[in-house]
């Protein structure tokens, strides 16, 4: 899925935010992996979205870290990820797991997953992606909450206009939101672009101001950043 960053100007129909409960403790004994498993088992069968659910090959739940510090959440499937069940799979994918090694970790550290866990349809047409509406965003985020209720991630990264909106409701632009920390249900937030977009504007500044985002998250995290690090992109 393609997210470009809109000119700032530009108002976008934020996702209706649906009203999520209170994150629940987990019963004693039941680890992150555990419950996460159970929320996967409970959302592969999800139906909420007929369309959705006739067109798809697989649902995209999201993978890595159960006890991750830093959880990545991107747009949707596209077609690579539909037909593998896994985020961030095809070619801005490649990208993201660069960008995660470059901070010195492995995409088995971190948690990766979309606001919506389907492929957004496009019937007729052979090729591309289209953006998920935000009915289509409001029946799934609720999925995400409880990923994210279970995680409990030090930081989260927002890649793309597209989930800022999912997450923030905001009708401000990327461009303008990327590079600021944010909160989202109490964790630290910070919008960067997504990786399709980088794919389509390969500048060195672009690159950097990406990679300056991730300095700051690595930031928060209290991780090592070596000299080399810091000036990558530069
Ligand atoms: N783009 C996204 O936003 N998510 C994916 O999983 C793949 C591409």
């Amino acid at each position: 899925a393609v997210s470009a960053p809109q000119p700032v100007s530009v108002t976008r129909t934020p996702a209706p935010q649906a009203k999520a409960p209170e994150p629940q403790p987990l019963p004693p004994g039941v680890s992150n992996a555990e419950a996460l498993r159970s929320l996967r088992e409970r959302v592969l069968s999800c139906q909420k979205c007929g369309h959705l659910v006739a067109a798809r090959k697989n649902v995209v739940f999201g993978v890595g870290n159960p006890d991750a510090q830093l959880m990545f959440v991107g747009e949707a499937p596209g077609a690579d990820e539909d037909a593998q069940g896994e985020p961030f799979v095809g070619a801005a994918g490649q990208l993201l797991t660069k960008i995660i090694q470059a901070m010195g970790l492995k995409r088995e550290d971190v948690y990766i997953a979309n606001i919506l866990k389907c492929r957004p349809d496009t019937p007729g047409q052979t090729s591309g992606n289209r953006k998920p509406t935000p009915e289509e965003m409001n029946a799934c985020i609720a999925h995400l909450h409880e990923q994210i209720d279970l995680i409990r991630p030090k930081v989260l990264v927002a890649l793309g206009a597209t989930a800022v909106t999912g997450l923030l409701g905001t009708t401000t632009g990327i461009t303008r939101l990327r590079g600021n920390w944010h909160t989202y249900r109490g964790l630290p937030l910070m919008p960067t672009y997504h990786p399709a977009y980088l794919l389509r504007n390969q500048t060195l500044a672009t690159k950097r101001q990406v990679w300056e985002d991730m300095l700051k998250v690595m930031e928060r995290l209290a991780m090592p950043i070596s000299e080399k690090q810091r000036n990558y992109f530069l």
